[in-house]
């Protein structure tokens, strides 16, 4: 062809990009590759491999180990061993490390780009210009963490030996994400990458050992799902962080639940494209084959809903049908090439299957008259129109090029539409007004929140999900919190073993007296006193066995109508900070007026100089979360894009509290009290050794301004409760702080719609300690953090 001839055409030529570095590092490994562990390469101890496959050609690329419990329990006693000697490096000598991982990754980007396009698929253009870039960027920034480490968060420990799990679609920076922090933090790491894409883990492996990392820090074992159990049900793993499907996260947590393993989870989404009638719609529509197009559509925060004002409609759905025409589908290491190949045929598989199953159910199916290559894995990119919101294709993800576009009307219909379910992972919101923006963006239940921009990545910034998108965050300050804890909580000694620093034997309260009539209580819920639905009571003793009054049995009914209050408080969470920083200072004062009689009327179960204390630091308690309530604040992170990304601290919703029996006043305001001040609501369940609290606490309350159903109490008998609470759909988490049983109870009974769990994990707190009892601990699981990136400049 002349140069006219295609200047005249505009035809692009293709522009492969070289594979043979990367294929030569195949090559010196023979094209076959044991485990890393304790910084060799090991061969299987049951001798199983495994193939892995381009999958645009299906030619074999590499054939890797599959790890059994055998190869898992070398990796984790190799990361075990290497703990004492990394963990008592200085930061800065960690920190250096990490550094060192940044830089190598930087050198040998170009082929770690190919390596990861040859394995998964994925174009080339997105390997190398953003996947190894935000590689290298996470060990730099994590680099910084791992100095300042001591100074940022002073009295907290690693886990310990970590297991993470990672996915298929970003692999190497699915590696990235797991390891810096973790390493950052002083944890030492097996990781198992998916079985589609192990190369670039092992390439790493390679970047490791070339960086002079201490042999164990880093561990690497292949293999499929049953790798995967083995780590997760390893005993002397202390963490967990998985990336994946909900259904094997569910899994994970069901695994883990009796255990102590700390748990993150990122799992799937069906993340919402909005966009009004007022958006520059060019540039939405660009933002959209970012958000559905890339990396095959293979990405956990895709844009997969597409929601349009109704009035720009037809007009948005001819843009982008004529921007698909030009996309273009095919070998991914052509550097002029969109959309590469699918994973995997099983993944191709269950594309087309949902997308037949769309049709099936009235959508039309829209695709772009563009060559697909008829060898390889490749689907074309999808749009299908007239999905209705409760549709398959509209609920599941479908994790491939297939956009699924619906209408609203209002803002209000989006927000309820992008919010319509059971995921809250991202969101994009795409709108020339910035009132309008973020007046959704608060709105909507999602970790990150995209405004006029798509996918954007950023090591500063948290990532990871709401709801059944699992928790806990990758990234920022948040993200390192998952692989620290208190260092007193680590230590602590489990709860039966040791009674609080203020135990003594209880003595007659002399100087009070005695409660003139026995005191009958009853449940607290949405502002009232309310008779339990059993029409029971449990009787009340004192430390000597004298009544001291009766406690409603509260039941399932009971809770179920403490959720409903719970749930219509909600407002709570959008009032003021400065409001609910004076509700709090309310009842602190409410409560110190009523000091004498509810100490004394206390001292008969836990004695008078505990029942002194409880009430004079739950004042103190009171007051500290009043302060903290409008100064535990968000952040703006700079990420290295023009654009800023507020870091918003948005409370759970509606929470389970389960109060500690041994402290009944000063367990529950130390629990109840950081949750409501962040905004949450709350259904109590108070000692069960001294429930008549309830009767103190509502008369305090009710004097307070507390908005009904933000604090709602039902008394019982805790371990049912709590279960009923654990299993409700409208519960999202649950603090659970009795005993070990309870935790494990709590972590069990709530996979259903993966709630948060905050327990004890059966350990003895001192809540007469502020150190334990008090602060940014509680505060920081009260809380999720939502990021919401917003563009500046022209
Ligand atoms: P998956 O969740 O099965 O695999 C993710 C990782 O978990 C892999 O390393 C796998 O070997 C491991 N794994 C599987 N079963 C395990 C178990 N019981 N215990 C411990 N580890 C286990 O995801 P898969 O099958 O590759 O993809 C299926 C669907 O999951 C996709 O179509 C997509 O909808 C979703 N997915 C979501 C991802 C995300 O980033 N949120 C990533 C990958 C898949």
């Amino acid at each position: 062809m002349s140069i006219v001839e295609k200047f005249m055409t505009m035809e692009y030529g293709p522009a492969p990009e070289d594979p043979r570095e990367a294929l030569a590092w195949l090559d010196r490994h023979r094209r076959r590759f044991g485990h890393f562990i304790n910084g060799a390469w090991q061969a299987p101890a049951a001798g199983s491999y495994f193939d892995t496959t381009d999958p645009s050609t299906g030619e074999k690329l590499a054939t890797v180990a599959q790890g059994s419990a055998a190869d898992v329990d070398s990796a984790v006693r190799a990361a075990r061993s290497a703990l004492p000697a990394w963990q008592s490096l200085t930061p800065h000598a960690r920190a250096r490390y990490l550094y060192a991982l940044a830089r190598q990754v930087q050198k040998h980007s170009r082929w770690l780009a190919v390596l990861e396009t040859l394995d998964n698929g994925k174009p080339i253009r997105e390997s190398r210009d953003i996947d190894i870039p935000l590689v290298a960027r996470h060990f730099y920034h994590h680099a910084g963490w791992a100095q300042l480490l001591e100074q940022e968060f002073p009295g907290y420990a690693a886990c310990g030996v970590v297991g993470q799990i990672i996915p298929w679609n970003f692999p190497l920076l699915m590696v990235a994400w797991k390891i810096a922090p973790a390493l950052a933090t002083g944890n030492t790491v097996v990781l198992k990458p998916a079985e589609f894409t192990p190369l670039t883990a092992l390439a790493f492996a390679h970047i490791c050992q070339e960086s002079g990392l201490p042999a164990g820090v880093v561990n690497i074992v292949t293999g499929d799902g049953s790798t995967g159990e083995a780590l997760v049900k390893h005993p002397d793993v202390d963490k967990i962080a998985f990336t994946g499907s909900t259904e094997v996260g569910r899994a994970i947590r069901k695994a883990t639940a009796l255990s102590h393993k700390k748990l993150s989870l990122e799992l799937g989404g069906k993340s919402p494209f909005i966009i009004f009638e007022d958006a520059d719609l060019d540039s939405a529509v660009e933002g959209l084959v970012d958000g559905i197009w890339f990396n095959q559509g293979q990405v956990c925060c895709a844009g997969s809903r597409l929601l349009m004002q109704e009035s720009i409609a037809d007009k948005l759905i001819g843009k982008i049908q004529n921007r698909m025409n030009t996309l273009r589908i095919g070998p991914p290491l052509d550097k002029a090439i969109d959309i590469g190949a699918i994973v995997a045929r099983v993944q191709l598989e269950r594309i087309q299957r949902l997308v037949a199953l769309g049709v099936a159910e009235g959508a039309t199916c829209w695709q772009p008259s563009i060559p697909v290559p008829s060898a390889g894995l490749f689907f074309p990119p999808t749009l299908l129109r007239n999905v209705h919101p409760s549709s398959v294709v509209a609920q599941q993800e479908i994790f491939g090029p297939v956009l699924a576009a619906m209408t609203f009307r209002t803002p209000r219909e989006a927000v309820e539409l992008a919010n319509n379910t059971v995921y809250g992972l991202a969101a994009c919101v795409w709108s020339e007004s910035i009132n309008v923006s973020l007046h959704i963006a608060a709105q909507l239940k999602a970790g990150v929140v995209w405004v006029n921009c798509t996918n954007l990545f950023d090591a500063a910034c948290g990532f990871g999900g709401y709801r059944e998108s699992g928790y806990g965050r990758e990234g920022g300050r948040e993200g390192l919190l998952e692989y620290l804890e208190p260092a007193w909580f680590k230590n602590a000694p489990p709860v039966h073993a040791t009674p609080l620093a203020i135990d003594q034997p209880p003595e007659q309260p002399a100087e009070f007296t005695a409660p003139p009539i026995d005191r009958t209580v009853k449940l607290y819920i949405g502002g009232k006193q309310a008779r339990p639905d059993s029409g029971y009571s449990i009787e009340v003793h004192g430390a000597d066995g004298r009544l001291l009054g009766e406690a409603p049995l509260g039941n399932r009914k009971d809770i179920r109508n403490a959720v409903e209050a719970a749930r219509k408080a909600e407002s709570w969470g959008k009032a003021t900070a400065h409001n609910r920083a004076q509700v709090l200072f309310y009842i602190a004062e409410n409560l110190s007026q009523r000091r004498e009689e509810i100490a004394n009327r206390l001292s008969a179960v836990v004695g008078k100089k505990q029942a002194e204390a409880e009430v004079s630091l739950g004042v103190e308690r009171i007051f500290s979360y009043a302060a903290w309530a409008d100064k535990y604040d968000g952040a703006v992170h700079n990420p290295p894009f023009r654009n800023v990304a507020l870091a918003m601290k948005e409370p759970i919703g509606t929470l389970g509290v389960v109060c500690p029996p041994d402290a009944p006043l000063l367990g529950f305001l130390s629990l109840v009290m950081p949750a409501i001040s962040t905004g949450n609501t709350v259904i109590a369940i108070p000692s069960e050794k001294y429930p008549l609290i309830t009767g103190d606490l509502y008369q305090v309350f009710e004097t307070s301004d507390l908005p009904d159903g933000v604090v709602n109490i039902v008394t019982g008998r805790a371990a049912e409760l709590m279960k009923t609470l654990a299993e409700h759909d409208d519960v999202d988490a649950i603090w659970c702080f009795t005993d070990e049983a309870d935790a494990a109870a709590a972590k069990t009974l709530s996979v259903g719609n993966l709630k948060q769990v905050f327990t004890n994990e059966g350990r003895a707190i001192d809540w007469f300690d502020v150190k334990q009892g008090e602060g940014r601990w509680f505060l920081d699981h009260s809380v999720q953090v939502k990021n919401i990136w917003v563009p500046y400049g022209e």
